[in-house]
């Protein structure tokens, strides 16, 4: 497994996932209303000082999910994490070993202070997996999205850098 820049090869990977039925529960943004040209547009895009996305791939070279560090601000030393991986990675470490090598790169290498990230309330999974990983709750915007008609709210989570050292012994250790 491993990080590499994203190819046009993973588009339609990524299209399979981002217009599945749960994709569409689980973000706050409407995925499925991305077309082929949109995300071939995205992946097209390189990286830059303040946004890189990273494709985590199979040995194969097979896309599993992509994991982004995004506006990063490096006057304040912050940054926002995104990760998703499709239906078939999910659970199987992968999107564990691709949190651990972006936040290696951002504590690092780009010696920022913070990682921040926001997910829906309802989005379980992710929450446990960002706990585990060793993000905090921060707050919560209440009330903030409407989803099939119903108020969601969006927390907000975060690792700094002093615990993100002191976890890096724990739970990424078997990896
Ligand atoms: C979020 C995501 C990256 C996590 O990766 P993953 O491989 O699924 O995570 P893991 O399996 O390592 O960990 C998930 C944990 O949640 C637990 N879990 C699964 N379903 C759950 C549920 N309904 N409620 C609570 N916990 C749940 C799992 O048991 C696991 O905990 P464990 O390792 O202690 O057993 C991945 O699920 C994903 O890409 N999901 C779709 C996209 C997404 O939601 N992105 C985040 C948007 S903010």
């Amino acid at each position: 497994m491993k990080l590499r820049q994203l190819k046009i090869k993973d588009v339609d990977r990524m299209l399979t996932w981002m217009h599945s039925k749960e994709s569409k529960d689980i973000f706050a943004k409407d995925f499925n209303k991305y077309t082929k040209e949109d995300v071939t547009n995205f992946v097209k895009i390189k990286n830059t000082k303040n946004n890189i996305n990273y494709a985590c791939v199979n040995d194969d070279d097979e896309y599993l999910g992509t994991v982004s560090l995004k506006n990063i601000d490096y006057d304040n030393k912050n940054a926002e994490y995104a990760i998703s991986f499709m239906k078939e990675a999910q659970g199987t470490g992968a999107a564990l070993f691709a949190t651990k090598e972006i936040l290696k790169q951002a504590f690092e290498e780009l010696n920022l202070e913070k990682v921040y990230l926001d997910v829906l309330e309802t989005n379980k999974r992710a929450i446990s997996f960002y706990k585990k990983v060793g993000f905090i709750h921060e707050g919560t915007f209440r009330k903030h999205f409407i989803k099939n008609n119903e108020y969601i709210n969006l927390l907000y989570f975060s690792i700094l850098r002093e615990e993100y050292y002191k976890k890096r012994f724990s739970c990424f250790n078997s990896l």
